[in-house]
């Protein structure tokens, strides 16, 4: 049976208050806290770094999931690393090297994943496979939260399944962008296991509500 995840992106919580939002996520069933890294670079928005990182990583006991939406990527792995990451993410298109970029993740003790825009091609996963951890799609064009999920993201979905797979190896699936209560199932459907869910949990008034409705949509 596939165990699902859920990883509230922090992205959509109150700076403000972070570490009580994260300790409550956390309360309310998170699995993973989703860490949302831009650089008004790679994409057009700025928001939190390994300082914030390390801040919140005595707050919480799950696994720290660094989406990073940087370029260049390699020169602040180690500083997430450090920080209490446990899983780092990049996209292809902003590493020069990315069978160095996922070795260097993975040097630094943490779980290596690659990062699909909706135009960006699977085929960047050929040759790197077995160095990959974790594969995140994205079901919007990264950047902001609180956008609609692109329904063609479901086809990609599957596609990665597939792969993983064939592969045989333990990759996670994580779809991230848009993922509601009401389309959760069809994002498991095609064959995600990890659920990225920023405004759709920090946007209520009650996160455990919103979560145990997700784990509803997953058991059906
Ligand atoms: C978008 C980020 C997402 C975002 C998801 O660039 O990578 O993680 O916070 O937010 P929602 O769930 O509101 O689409
Ligand atoms: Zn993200």
């Amino acid at each position: 049976m596939t165990t699902f995840r859920i990883a509230p992106s922090i992205l959509s919580a109150d700076f403000a208050r972070l570490g009580e939002e994260v300790k409550n996520v956390v309360a309310a069933g998170a699995d993973i806290i989703h860490f949302d890294v831009m650089d008004n670079h790679y994409v057009p928005n700025l928001t939190i770094g390994p300082l914030v990182c390390q801040a919140i990583r005595p707050h919480v006991q799950v696994p720290i999931d660094v989406h990073l939406m940087v370029k260049p990527v390699d020169r602040i792995i180690p500083d997430f690393a450090k920080a209490g990451a446990n899983i780092i993410t990049f996209h292809p298109e902003a590493s020069e090297h990315i069978d160095r970029s996922l070795q260097l993740i993975r040097d630094h003790g943490c779980k290596a994943g690659l990062v699909f825009n909706p135009a960006t091609p699977l085929s960047y996963l050929e040759h790197v496979m077995d160095k990959v951890d974790m594969i995140l799609i994205m079901s919007v064009n990264p950047g902001f939260g609180g956008q609609s999920f692109i329904p063609q993201a479901l086809k990609k979905i599957a596609e990665a399944r597939r792969l993983i797979d064939e592969s045989g190896r333990d990759i996670l699936l994580e779809v991230d962008g848009g993922i509601k209560i009401d389309n959760i199932a069809a994002a498991a459907k095609a064959g995600a296991d990890t659920f990225v869910a920023g405004s759709a949990i920090f946007g209520q008034p009650d996160y455990k509500a919103v979560i145990d409705a997700m784990r509803t949509q997953l058991a059906t």
